[in-house]
């Protein structure tokens, strides 16, 4: 091992639910693409297809006082351990471990394996209670869990996690590893003694939003919007029902997940038609994705805010990036909910390629200005029309970005 090594372990470390596999195959992805050769070795994967007939599903398989379970889980550590040495001697250049190896001893047992090429350990952390929820809901669709009911399976995945929080011993003594927040791709903190191959590719890999298919949608026609009146919680009008129906259609041979919308009914009321004609698909309405709050404007058209408020509509008129409606908010201040919007919506749907959101004209806008450069003043005049969607594509090596139609 030394500064010529160019070969690497990486070693995710993580509770359950917290986004390992999702870094783990992303960097897969990067490093294949650069043909760089390397492989994920699941302990999951591994510990489905050859534990049965034990239950996996049940709580008490992650148990460390269940002395058979623990003797089972570390004989398919061991197996996934030996196969990336293996891996690392003949042709791979990077072997990532993906399991939860939160106990110093798995990972004691892992450096004592795996002594010939440098280790970096990846932490990946998220206190996000919401998303852990709603991630966890995702797992328990899982065959694993199929003869239980969603709340029993979501009530043992809960209990998996507490056992896995009994042996966790943070990272410390290890020599390299670097500690990230999984939502927000941010490194946390790092450690690093000797000289890793790779370094700044993995780095960078990290802090980037990929996205692979995004197809941000306006919510379609509503009574309100007929009457050009702003806020508020309207109805789809019928034309509007058509819209999203047609939307529907447009979208039924895509794979799509999750539509992550806001609270609002025209938002939901949209992905429902949508959702009708997919597989399987969850809805997920995001408080981060609301409406701006127009304050004392609520629920008002903008003929009625320039006669009746000509002071609010002049001041807004001259900085409309800035301006904040009395009681409510401006571009300026949705900027922070409207970006943990995104961290939320792209973590949950980390698994699949095409991701949905259903926003409305001043979400969709500021949900663009994170993909496109335009100076903040220009962002509250982007073009968000109700009868097309705008498909973006932010990968390392490829940037798309299309208004497109759908009927
Ligand atoms: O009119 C629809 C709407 O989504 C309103 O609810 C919202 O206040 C407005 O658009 C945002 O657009 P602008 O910032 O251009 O007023």
């Amino acid at each position: 091992m030394g500064p010529k090594d160019e070969k690497l372990y990486i070693v995710m470390v993580g509770l359950p639910s917290q986004g390992k596999s999702t870094v783990a195959l992303r960097l897969q992805d990067v490093f294949r693409r650069n043909d760089i050769p390397t492989r994920v070795f699941n302990n999951g994967v591994l510990r489905r297809k050859y534990a049965p007939p034990m239950d996996t599903w049940s709580s008490q398989f992650y148990n460390p006082e269940n002395r058979h379970a623990v003797e089972m889980r570390k004989k398919f550590a061991l197996i996934n351990i030996r196969n990336a040495r293996r891996y690392l001697t003949s042709q791979g250049q990077v072997a990532i471990l993906d399991a939860t190896n939160v106990s110093r001893d798995r990972r004691e047992l892992i450096e004592e394996n795996l002594d010939n090429h440098p280790i970096l350990y990846i932490q990946c952390v998220n206190n996000d209670d919401e998303i852990v929820e709603l991630s966890i809901r995702y797992k328990v669709k899982s065959p694993e869990f199929s003869i239980l009911s969603e709340d029993n399976a979501i009530h043992e995945f809960k209990k998996r996690i507490e056992y896995y929080r009994m042996i966790y011993d943070d990272l410390d003594i290890e020599r390299n590893y670097l500690r990230m927040n999984s939502l927000h791709n941010k490194i946390i903190e790092e450690q690093l003694i000797d000289q890793l191959p790779l370094y700044s590719r993995i780095r960078d890999c990290l802090v980037t939003d990929v996205v692979k298919g995004l197809f941000l949608v306006r919510h379609t026609e509503t009574f309100f919007n007929v009457e050009d009146r702003i806020g508020g919680d309207a109805d789809l009008t019928p034309k509007g029902e058509d819209q999203a129906c047609a939307l529907g259609q447009f979208f039924k041979k895509k794979k799509i997940s999750y539509i992550f919308t806001s609270e609002k009914k025209r938002t939901i009321q949209t992905a429902g038609m949508i959702k009708d004609l997919q597989q399987d698909c969850t809805i997920v309405p995001l408080k981060e994705f609301n409406e701006i709050d127009s304050g004392i404007c609520e629920g008002m058209s903008y003929d009625e805010i320039q006669r009746t408020m000509p002071e609010v509509y002049s001041a807004r008129k001259a900085d409309k990036y800035n301006y904040v409606y009395p009681g409510g908010e401006g571009y300026n201040t949705m900027k922070e909910r409207i970006k943990i919007g995104i961290k939320k919506a792209f973590f949950l749907n980390r698994k699949t390629d095409n991701i949905m959101i259903i926003g409305h004209r001043a979400v969709n806008r500021m949900i663009l200005s994170h993909f496109l450069y335009r100076r903040e003043e220009d962002v509250p005049y982007i073009y968000i029309p109700q009868d097309k969607f705008y498909h973006i594509v932010a990968t390392q090596d490829r940037k798309v970005f299309e208004l497109m139609k759908y009927q």
